[in-house]
């Protein structure tokens, strides 16, 4: 299949589109010829996106992925719906696990985990009315939906004061693999990806200092950071015709960290 022709056929909602991995996201899925809404909690990240791929298919919705419905309402005003979602805002604050509360737990799941799971749900198409089975049948037959969830390496590690992301990143891979096997014959595609350390902004937010930045740098093997677009380039091809057997599946792209433990 054509990946310039697949693409200029998808339609790809990016939520936490303003800034670091979602916003490589967006940019990569332009560059290969996809409509793209992103959407974002802040208005200002929003603006510069905008700005910055003036001229391109690209639509802005400020919404917070918690409130499904505002979302879809969002969604409906600007034209078709998606058909290729990437599930990539999440909260990832570092919280010490004596003083995490409860509220704050279900906070963390809802936007990590089950506003996710919602706007699938909300796309995904009808149940075929034939008893034959899948939608595709074979690699030229395209998703009716094409999915990727951002997780983490945390998903198959303990790192302390995270238990909450930690946790919903786990849960992000096991909801990845259920709907790949219960909705694959509804035309769903779904994968996770799972990155290791990527420099973006949301680490200054974290509060990371200089030396805990150097020390994580220094864990995998290529003894550096990843750059937003190396995930964006993994999730292009997920989410692409040459990824069209790729489904339930968790891809870590962590500079070997894994592999060292
Ligand atoms: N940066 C890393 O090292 C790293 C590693 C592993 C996984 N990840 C995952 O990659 C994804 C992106 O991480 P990042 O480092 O680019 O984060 P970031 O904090 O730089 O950006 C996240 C974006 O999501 C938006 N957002 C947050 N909550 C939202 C909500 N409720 N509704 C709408 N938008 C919301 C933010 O405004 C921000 O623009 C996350 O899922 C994160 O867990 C990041």
């Amino acid at each position: 299949m054509d990946q310039r022709e697949y693409f200029c056929r998808r339609r790809a909602l990016v939520t936490g589109g303003g800034r670091g991995i979602g916003r490589a996201i967006v940019e990569r899925l332009l560059d290969e010829g996809a409509e793209v809404v992103a959407i974002d909690l802040r208005p200002d990240f929003l603006a510069d996106l905008a700005v910055s791929n003036h001229g391109r298919p690209l639509q802005t919705l400020v919404a917070d992925v918690r409130h499904t419905a505002e979302v879809l309402d969002g969604l409906d005003a600007l034209g078709e719906r998606p058909n290729v979602l990437v599930n990539n805002a999440a909260m990832n604050a570092r919280i010490g696990t004596t003083e995490l509360t409860r509220v704050r737990f279900a906070d963390v799941l809802d936007v990590n985990l089950v506003s996710g799971f919602e706007l699938i749900r909300a796309l995904i198409g009808p149940e075929p009315t034939s008893s034959e089975g899948t939608v595709q049948k074979g690699a030229e037959d395209e998703p009716s939906l094409a999915v990727v969830n951002v997780a983490s390496v945390n998903a198959f590690r303990g790192q302390p004061d995270m238990a909450h992301y930690n946790a919903s990143k786990a849960a992000l891979v096991s909801l990845t693999k259920t709907l790949a096997v219960e909705w694959a014959r509804r035309g769903l595609r779904i994968n996770a990806i799972c990155p290791g350390s990527v420099w973006t902004e949301g680490w200054d937010d974290g509060g990371w200092d200089e030396e805990t930045k150097r020390i994580f740098a220094g864990k995998n093997p290529l003894r550096r950071f990843a750059e937003p677009r190396e995930i964006a380039g993994v999730v292009s091809f997920l989410v692409g015709p040459d990824a069209s057997f790729v489904t339930g599946a968790a891809w870590i792209v962590d500079g070997g960290l894994t592999a060292t433990i």
